[in-house]
């Protein structure tokens, strides 16, 4: 990209980042609490309270023990949540070719959901989000930190999210990797250019002292696991990250 048009993006993030600042100087972001924080003997007690706190989304991780290490909930979970909240379900698919799974989870009330770029050939990821989004669901990309802005490239123009993760998938309660700010900023920078409906949405490790470099950086959907649910007034937590 030549010099001009590098610092040009720049002003139009800059600019883009102005029309969400509030007259307190912060910038806004919605806030998606991960359930796989909450209590699952007691997930609607949970989802109610978050309703009450004033959050965004839902954010429900789904883990095969294939992609990550590790096994959480599945397709009829987010079947029994849907009757229990008007609130987006937020659904992140950590599991290896997602393809296979996509129609069942939106069939089940997935208002969002989000593929990782990892988990399948290139041309598998492109006809799985065409699927998602002929499935009338708002379709998503994540990449693992590891993974490269570059990866995402092929899949820009038919995402209507890409969720760039700031610890390893698999588990919450991890460091934050403030070494992915870069990469935010980049797929914001490309996706102005390209779809600037676009949103960026940051997940694992987001606090109440990072999430305003999330946000300056140009995500706009923060993910919260742990910090929302040990946060001892979870109402000014929600509003910290709004701002
Ligand atoms: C990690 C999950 C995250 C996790 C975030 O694989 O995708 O959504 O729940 O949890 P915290 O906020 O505790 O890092
Ligand atoms: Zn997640």
């Amino acid at each position: 990209m030549p010099i001009c048009d590098i610092v040009l993006s720049r002003i139009s993030l800059n600019e883009k980042l102005m029309t969400k600042h509030k007259e307190n100087g912060f910038i806004m972001a919605k806030i998606a609490p991960s359930i796989l924080a909450a209590d699952f003997a007691n997930l609607e007690r949970d989802i109610h309270d978050l309703e009450r706190n004033g959050a965004d989304w839902v954010h429900v991780d789904i883990m095969d023990g294939i992609f990550v290490p590790n096994i959480s909930i599945g397709i009829p979970v987010v079947q029994a949540l849907r009757p229990v909240t008007d609130l987006p379900l937020d659904v992140h698919l950590m599991i290896d070719r997602p393809i296979r799974y996509v129609e069942e989870f939106v069939k089940a009330g997935a208002d969002w959901l989000t593929i990782h770029v990892e988990a399948d050939q290139p041309q598998n990821i492109l006809d799985t989000l065409d699927k998602i989004r002929e499935l009338g669901c708002k379709a998503a990309i994540s990449l693992k930190p590891r993974t490269p802005a570059e990866v995402a490239i092929p899949y820009l123009e038919k995402c209507d999210m890409i969720l760039v993760m700031t610890v390893e998938p698999g588990f919450g309660g991890q460091k934050f990797m403030a070494d992915m700010m870069p990469k935010i900023r980049q797929l914001r920078e490309w996706l102005d250019d390209v779809n600037p409906d676009c949103v960026i949405e940051v997940d694992g490790g987001v606090d109440a002292g990072n999430c305003e470099l999330c946000k300056e950086n140009g995500a706009e959907v923060l993910v919260a696991g742990s910090a929302y649910f040990k946060a001892t007034d979870r109402a000014a937590f929600v509003k910290t990250i709004q701002a």
